[in-house]
């Protein structure tokens, strides 16, 4: 009988994924309800032609001299690959893939969550409801308008994309800053693309949508903070070390902007000391692609990749950088 490709899932995946792997492949999974530990990624790499890792496990070129040459590809869940060392998996013939798209709209659509809890002090709201009673004042719990407001995104990629485009039913202009302006984006949005300085003075709310890389490490500080409106609301749901946490919560302190929505942090799972007691951040963790449907999506685009690696085709989602 011909021989199944071997694969190690670093972690247990949504059912209708482990079905699939189990149709193409024979697999171990690391099932424990915790990431894999730097011991069992290595031992459970071993001799496989594939890997489904996940964003918290680092895959460097020990993890690669573990696996050994016949390893293929390294199939990554979610759209960021920060956690992979691309360049050396490239220069040993090693494939790496993300899950691009599937994810597009439930990331956009944190963003926008997260834009409105922090801008109408929604999570404040419910925090007061469960502890205490109110009564309704002229100047109680006072948000910001969002209809009509500038909108301004960085990172102009699928999903920062797809973040600005769902900003037309509330009537915002939309400014973007990035690498170069995008055709596509500016059609779709009707955005400006304009320096990054004149984004964050101009912008009621400022989301980030730039993948994490030596360039985007800290690319909002303390500068950048000091440039926004004091009614400004930041927004960061792409990766925690885009922003400088620490001066993020001075800023926050002293009300240099007003507020922040934040699904990602410097130190995942940890947050700055200080952050948490603040009343003009709202935080989720790391939820951005955590629907039902597209947590299965991501996995069968890693499993569709898997499949073609293993049969000797070049993978769809190969990340080329
Ligand atoms: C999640 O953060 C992802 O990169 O898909």
């Amino acid at each position: 009988m011909e021989r199944r490709g071997s694969v190690y899932v670093t972690r247990l995946l949504p059912a209708p994924i482990m079905e699939r792997l189990r149709e193409i492949c024979d697999y171990e999974v690391n099932a424990e309800p915790r990431p894999a530990t730097r011991e069992e990624l290595l031992r459970g790499v071993r001799g496989r032609d594939a890997v489904l890792c996940l964003l918290n496990d680092r895959i460097d070129a020990e993890v690669y001299d573990a696996a050994g040459p016949q390893c293929r590809l390294f199939a990554n869940y979610g759209v960021g690959y920060n956690n992979i060392d691309v360049p050396e998996a490239h220069r040993r013939g090693v494939w790496i893939t993300n899950t691009p798209d599937v994810l597009n709209d439930a990331t956009a659509d944190i963003a926008w969550a997260l834009l409105f809890a922090t801008a109408r002090r929604v999570a404040e709201g419910d925090r007061l409801m469960r502890s205490e009673t109110f009564s309704w004042q002229p100047e109680f719990m006072l948000g910001m308008d969002i209809t009509g407001r500038t909108l301004g995104v960085i990172g102009a990629g699928r999903i920062g994309r797809n973040f600005a485009r769902k900003s037309r039913g509330f009537d915002m202009k939309v400014l973007y800053a990035g690498r170069r302006p995008s055709p596509e984006f500016e059609a779709e949005t009707g955005g400006r693309f304009v320096p990054m300085d004149e984004l964050l003075r101009e912008s009621d709310f400022v989301s980030l949508h730039v993948p994490l890389t030596p360039e985007t490490r800290h690319l909002i500080g303390e500068r950048e903070l000091g440039l926004m409106k004091r009614t400004a609301i930041l927004i960061n749901t792409s990766r925690g070390p885009v922003v400088d946490e620490g001066a993020l919560v001075r800023a926050l302190e002293s009300r240099t902007i007003w507020g922040a929505g934040l699904d990602v942090f410097e130190n995942e799972p940890d947050t700055a000391p200080g952050l948490s007691a603040l009343d003009n951040v709202v935080m989720t963790p790391h939820v951005g692609s955590a629907t039902v449907e597209t947590r299965v999506n991501m996995g069968l685009v890693a499993v569709a990749n898997i499949a073609a690696a293993l049969e000797g085709r070049e993978p769809p989602n190969l990340v080329r950088a």
